[in-house]
């Protein structure tokens, strides 16, 4: 089926009218583009994701969990000497999804290039990660490679960022940057959004797209050729971030489970995390987003929240169940956003309110295909610093205090 005829399939009007009054290039423009896209495909998924996600609360019960600081001495020991094994012979990698823009801090560049002032010193959101690394690859002799995520939209400057600070001195060799995929926005009424450049407008497609794209980068082959057995994926925003626990590993591989995660306490109601629960038998997060008001707020007989396992993007899986999971469609939710766009007579319409759907899968909707998931909780004031907003909660304000207090306390 030719591109016209997609567009016809799919009730594209908007687009057929603005190709009526573009002119050559910019029809060329569009037309190049609109080949490109699997309608099939792409509508499919669009369908998929319209369908309302029901949380039944029937089917929620709590995960089994460890909390760390409660471990006896000889399992603490235990765990982290069957981690340390791991992570000294070499079989250990650490992924960094780092495919957001820092749009929400007032920062026109890749998330990972925001910088702050920590330690007495600016630096910036890969540099902390890197130190993070550093830390444990002087402890164990080794260099852990480092798999960095980035997006069609970031991957160019990611890049060039990091060739212009020499890598941070990290061995230039093992960082390996793979690029996650993104999807067309669309509307309310089904249209697909076209950019005043007459481009598709597109947006990442969240951060489940790591899956597929470590594999079809090749970054799953380079860690079997490398003899990677156990790999660590996190987000870029968290300064206490700890990316290679021994702790956490030994407990997973005691436990023989596949996949494991480090949570901590929820905080408060509306505290924007996702909560680990057991849903139909199956370990899953729900996400805050998603979340029913009154599941969030129910407290147990001792006026304590009743589901409070937060997900701070602190995951660990095999190398297997990454392979099974790159094979996997997770499903997709839909975020409602404002975006400009070209209307049919070619003229920017920006709007004022939320106006279009962007489409996204999340890294968590890959554990319910496992029976089971190792979970540690560690402690807040250790583990999670978060940067997501410009000012007021989980800014680089509250960010800088929580590294500061954690690393005077050490
Ligand atoms: C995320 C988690 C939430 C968790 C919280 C902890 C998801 C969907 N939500 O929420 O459960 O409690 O962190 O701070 O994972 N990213 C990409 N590409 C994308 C989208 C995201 O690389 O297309 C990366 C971001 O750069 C960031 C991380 O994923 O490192 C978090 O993504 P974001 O969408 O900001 O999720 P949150 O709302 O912060």
């Amino acid at each position: 089926m030719n591109t016209i005829e997609n567009l016809k399939k799919y009730n594209q009007t908007r687009i057929l009218k603005l190709l009526e009054n573009a002119s050559a290039q910019n029809t060329k423009t569009l037309l190049t583009d609109l080949k490109k896209l699997n309608f099939d495909e792409f509508f499919e998924t669009y369908n998929e994701s319209q369908k309302e996600i029901k949380i039944d609360e029937s089917k929620i019960k709590e995960l089994p969990y460890l909390v760390k600081k409660e471990l006896n001495p000889q399992m603490n020991k235990l765990f982290f000497d069957l981690g340390m094994e791991v992570l000294s012979s070499g079989e250990y990698a650490v992924v960094t999804m780092a495919g957001g823009q820092g749009t929400r801090l007032g920062h026109s560049g890749p998330k990972g290039t925001y910088s702050l002032d920590i330690g007495g010193s600016q630096k910036f959101l890969f540099e902390v990660l890197k130190e993070n690394l550093e830390e444990t690859n002087k402890k164990v002799g080794k260099t852990i490679p480092w798999y960095i995520m980035t997006s069609p939209e970031n991957n160019e400057l990611t890049q060039i960022f990091f060739e212009n600070h020499n890598y941070f001195n990290y061995p230039k060799e093992d960082i390996i940057f793979f690029k996650q995929n993104h999807l067309p926005l669309i509307d309310t009424e089904g249209q697909i959004l076209i950019d005043k450049d007459y481009h598709v407008k597109k947006a990442s497609d969240g951060s489940g797209s790591a899956y597929n794209s470590l594999k079809n980068d090749g970054c799953l082959e380079d860690m079997e050729k490398r003899g990677i057995k156990w790999i660590f994926i996190g987000g870029v925003d968290n300064i206490l971030l700890k990316q290679t626990d021994p702790v956490l590993l030994g407990m997973a591989i005691y436990k023989n489970s596949q996949i494991a995660s480090k949570t901590i306490l929820k905080s408060y109601p509306d505290e924007k995390v996702g909560l680990f629960c057991s849903y139909d038998k199956h370990p899953r997060v729900i996400e805050y987003s998603e979340m029913p008001r009154e599941i969030a707020y129910e407290l147990t007989s001792d006026n304590e929240l009743k589901y409070k396992e937060a997900h701070i993007m602190c995951n660990l899986y095999t190398l297997d169940a990454l392979k099974f999971l790159s094979e996997q469609k997770l499903p997709y939710h839909i975020a409602f956003k404002k975006n400009s766009y070209l209307d049919e007579s070619g003229k920017e319409i920006i709007p004022f309110k939320p106006n279009s759907y962007k489409l996204e899968s999340f890294i968590f909707d890959g554990f319910p295909y496992f029976d089971d998931i190792a979970l540690l909780r560690g402690d807040r004031e250790e583990n999670f610093a978060p940067i997501k907003n410009k000012e007021g909660k989980d800014s680089p304000a509250t960010a800088k205090v929580l590294y500061k207090n954690y690393h005077t306390k050490r």
